[in-house]
C-alpha cells in the first residue's frame, strides 16, 4: 500500500516535472485521440475454438525462423480472454478511439464460413468499446493472413484481392453498423518487404527485388476493391469512412548536393510513395523514379521485363483516389546520402533498387528498438512532404510511439510523446491537414521478430503472471493529461 503510494507520488511529480513553466499549446477543435493495438500482438488464443492458422502462428512455431526471445504470440496479453480490461484501459485514457485489428483466421477459419465464436469475440469487444463511448476503428489486415491463404501464394497470388473483399464484406456486414473506420491494410511496404523480400517476418519468403512487389501490387487492388466494395454497398448506409495506414519514416538528406537531396527523395518514393502515389497523387500510379530504375535495373540484369508489375488502365483508375483520409504510422527519421559506388547488382533486391547509403546521427537517443532514434523534427518535415505531394489530404496519425525496457517509469517515452506532439503541432501550424493521433501502443505486446523484448506500452503487461497484469506507466498519465486538456506543454 505504502510502495503504491510512494509510486503514485513519484509518478504525478515525474510528469508535473514536464509541466513547469511550460506555456501550454492546444491541439485543434475537433482533433481526436486515440491507442492502438493488434490482433496477433495481443490476442493470444491462437488455437481458441476454430480459429485456424495464420502465418504468424505458423512463423513462430517453425524454429528455422528466428524471433528474438524464442517467444511467440500463442498468449501474448490474452486479450482474447481479458479485452474487457483492455477497455478499461482505454476509458481509463479518456480517448475517443482504439484501434485494434480482426484476425482474419479467426473470424473466417476457412476464408467461407463465419466462426461463430470469431464473430462473438469482435461483438463483443465493440460492444464493450461503444458502452465506454470509445469508438472502434478496425484494421482489416495487421500481417496475420490465413495460412491456407499463404499455401496458395498469399499476396503474391493476385486471386488474394478476392478472398479479401469477401472477408471485408463479412466484416462490414457483421460489425458496420457500429464501426465508421476502417483500416483495409496496415503498412504494406513494410510487410511485404520484410515478409516476401527479405524473410525477416511472416509468411518468411526470401524473394529479394521480385516478390515484395507481387505482394504490394496485389495489396493495392484488394485495397481498392475494399475500398468500393463499402462506398458502392455499404457507406450510404453505415455513414463510415475507409482508408489504410501507411508506414513512413523521414529522409533527411545529409547534405545540400543535389546527389543527395535525390537519394532522400528517391527513398522517400520507394518507401511512401510506392502505396501513396497509386491511391493519393493525381496521376496515380508508382512513382516514375521506381518504375524507371526497377526497369532499368530489371533490364541489365537480363530479364525482359520489369520486375515492378504493371496495372492495366482499369486498376489504376480504380486505385486512384480510393481513399477517405490518409493514414500515416511514423517513428523516426534516417540520414541519406548518395551512394558512392553505385552498381546494378547481378541479384536483385529492394535496396539494390533504391540504392542509397544510410544513417543515423550518432547522437540521436536510441531507443529498444535498432531502428528506431528519437527525432521529433522529422515528424514536421514528413508532414509537410505529405502536404506538397498529395495536395494537402486530411491526415490521421495511426501509429507513432517509442520502446524500451523499463518499468512503470518510462521516462523516455513521456519525453518522446512530449516532443513528437509538439512537432505535430508545428506541422498543423504549416497548414498540415492532421485531424487525430494514435499512440502505439495501448500496452506491451509481442513485437514481431523481437517477442517481448521491446515494449511499446502505456500500459506495462507482466507476462509472467497468470493474469497478464497490465499496469499504467508514466507515459499513460501523461498521455491521458494531453487527451483531457487537449493541450500539452510547448517544449
Ligand atoms: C509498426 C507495426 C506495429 C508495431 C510497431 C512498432 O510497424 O504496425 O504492429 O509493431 O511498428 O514496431
Amino acid at each position: 500500500m505504502i510502495v503504491a503510494r510512494i509510486t503514485t507520488l513519484a509518478l504525478s511529480l515525474l510528469i508535473c516535472a514536464f509541466q513547469v513553466d511550460g506555456k501550454l499549446r492546444r491541439f485543434p477543435d475537433g482533433f481526436s485521440f486515440g491507442v492502438a493495438t493488434a490482433s496477433y500482438q495481443i490476442e493470444g488464443g491462437w488455437n481458441a475454438s476454430d480459429k485456424s492458422e495464420s502465418i504468424w502462428d505458423t512463423f513462430t512455431h517453425n524454429s528455422n525462423y528466428k524471433i528474438l526471445d524464442g517467444s511467440s504470440g500463442d498468449v501474448a496479453c490474452d486479450s482474447y480472454h481479458l479485452y474487457k480490461r483492455d477497455v478499461e484501459m482505454v476509458a481509463e485514457l479518456g480517448v475517443d478511439f482504439y484501434r485494434f485489428s480482426m484476425s482474419w483466421s479467426r473470424l473466417m477459419p476457412d476464408g467461407y464460413e463465419l466462426s461463430k465464436d470469431g464473430v462473438k469475440y469482435y461483438n463483443d469487444l465493440i460492444n464493450e468499446l461503444l458502452k465506454h463511448k470509445i469508438q472502434p476503428v478496425v484494421t482489416l489486415f495487421h500481417w496475420d493472413l490465413p495460412q491456407w491463404l499463404q499455401q496458395l501464394g498469399g499476396w503474391s497470388n493476385s486471386l488474394t484481392a478476392k478472398h479479401f473483399q469477401r472477408y471485408a464484406r463479412s466484416a462490414f456486414e457483421l460489425f458496420g453498423d457500429r464501426v465508421k473506420m476502417w483500416l483495409t491494410v496496415n503498412e504494406p511496404q513494410v510487410f511485404c518487404l520484410h515478409g516476401y523480400g527479405k524473410g525477416l517476418k511472416a509468411p518468411g519468403l526470401d524473394m529479394n527485388g521480385f516478390a515484395e512487389y507481387l505482394c504490394g501490387h496485389t495489396m493495392l487492388k484488394a485495397h481498392a476493391k475494399v475500398y468500393h466494395l463499402y462506398d458502392q454497398v455499404f457507406k450510404k448506409k453505415q455513414k463510415g469512412r475507409v482508408g489504410l495506414t501507411l508506414n513512413a519514416s523521414w529522409q533527411q538528406a545529409s547534405s545540400n548536393s543535389s546527389n543527395d537531396r535525390e537519394a532522400a527523395q528517391r527513398v522517400l518514393e520507394f518507401e511512401l510513395g510506392w502505396f501513396a502515389n497509386p491511391i493519393f497523387s493525381k496521376c496515380g500510379d508508382y512513382p516514375k523514379i521506381m518504375k524507371d530504375r526497377i526497369l532499368w535495373k530489371s533490364q541489365e540484369q537480363g530479364y525482359t521485363e520489369s520486375r515492378l508489375p504493371i496495372f492495366t488502365k482499369e486498376e489504376l483508375e480504380e486505385i486512384k483516389g480510393s481513399y477517405d483520409f490518409f493514414g500515416l504510422n511514423h517513428y523516426t527519421t534516417r540520414m541519406v546520402k548518395e551512394k558512392s559506388n553505385k552498381s546494378v547488382a547481378s541479384k536483385p533486391s529492394f535496396s539494390n533498387d533504391v540504392e542509397v547509403d544510410d544513417y543515423f546521427e550518432s547522437d540521436w537517443k536510441e531507443s529498444a528498438s535498432v531502428w528506431l532514434r528519437v527525432v521529433p523534427w522529422g515528424f514536421q518535415k514528413l508532414l509537410n512532404w505529405i502536404k506538397d505531394s498529395y495536395d494537402n489530404p486530411e491526415v490521421i496519425i495511426f501509429e507513432n510511439g517509442f520502446s524500451d525496457r523499463e518499468g512503470i517509469d518510462d521516462v523516455d517515452r513521456v519525453q518522446y510523446y512530449r516532443d513528437y506532439l509538439n512537432y505535430l503541432l508545428d506541422a498543423i501550424d504549416d497548414g498540415c491537414n492532421v485531424s487525430a493521433y494514435t499512440a502505439w501502443s495501448l500496452m506491451d505486446n509481442f513485437e514481431w521478430n523481437k517477442g517481448y523484448s521491446e515494449r511499446f506500452g502505456l500500459y506495462y503487461v507482466d507476462y509472467n503472471s497468470t493474469i497478464k497484469k497490465r499496469t499504467p506507466k508514466a507515459s499513460a498519465h501523461y498521455f491521458k493529461n494531453i487527451v483531457k486538456t487537449k493541450s500539452i506543454e510547448k517544449i
